[in-house]
């Protein structure tokens, strides 16, 4: 069920159980590398950097949510990829990886015009010579936090239903 990893990550396993959420939800809302609720909502309104984390305890096993969280680049939650892309032309681009399909790709990306602002751009796979796999913005999370706050973590994000 859920979102699928094929990575083992032995050193990882005691986080996967036993945590505690209440503690893993002040993590979630305060830690000051962490930083979770700068990108993320859970619900409601807040940051959009990533994706709203409401219901990310269904996506997948905890070890889904692991790997999220300390390899974020492994699973790359579609919309949310950050690709570079070199043209036949030689122009190089790059921007938020939001559709793919068997003729093209949609970056999006900041307006050149308008500062501030962002825009669709769709660029047919014909015209592309080289294109990197879409990485993820989120910083990787095992060497900002410890083993024990990762855990309580993940209890918090599992409790997300
Ligand atoms: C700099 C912004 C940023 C920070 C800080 C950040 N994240 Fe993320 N996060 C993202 C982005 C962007 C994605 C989507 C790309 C991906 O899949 O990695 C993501 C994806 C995720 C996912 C997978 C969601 C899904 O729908 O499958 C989880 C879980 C997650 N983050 C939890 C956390 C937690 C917990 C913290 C704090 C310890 C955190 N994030 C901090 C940007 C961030």
């Amino acid at each position: 069920m859920g979102r699928e990893i094929r990575a083992r990550r032995p050193a990882y396993r005691v986080c996967l159980d036993g945590g505690d959420k209440a503690a893993g939800q002040t993590i979630f809302l305060t830690h000051a590398a962490g930083q979770c609720s700068k990108c993320h909502k859970v619900g409601g309104t807040g940051a959009e950097a990533g994706p709203d984390l409401k219901g990310v305890g269904t996506r997948g096993k905890p070890e889904y949510l692991l790997e999220s969280l300390v390899n974020p680049s492994a699973i790359v939650v579609p919309g949310y990829g950050i690709t570079l892309v070199t043209l036949k032309d030689g122009e190089s681009t790059g921007g938020t990886l939001v559709k793919e399909t068997a003729e093209a790709i949609t970056l999006k990306l900041p307006d050149p015009d308008h500062a501030g602002q962002l825009i669709e751009r769709v660029i047919p796979l014909a015209d592309i010579a080289d294109r990197q796999p879409p990485i993820s913005a989120m910083p990787p999370m095992g060497i900002l936090l410890k083993k024990s706050e990762l855990r309580d973590v993940i209890a918090y994000l599992k409790s997300l239903k």
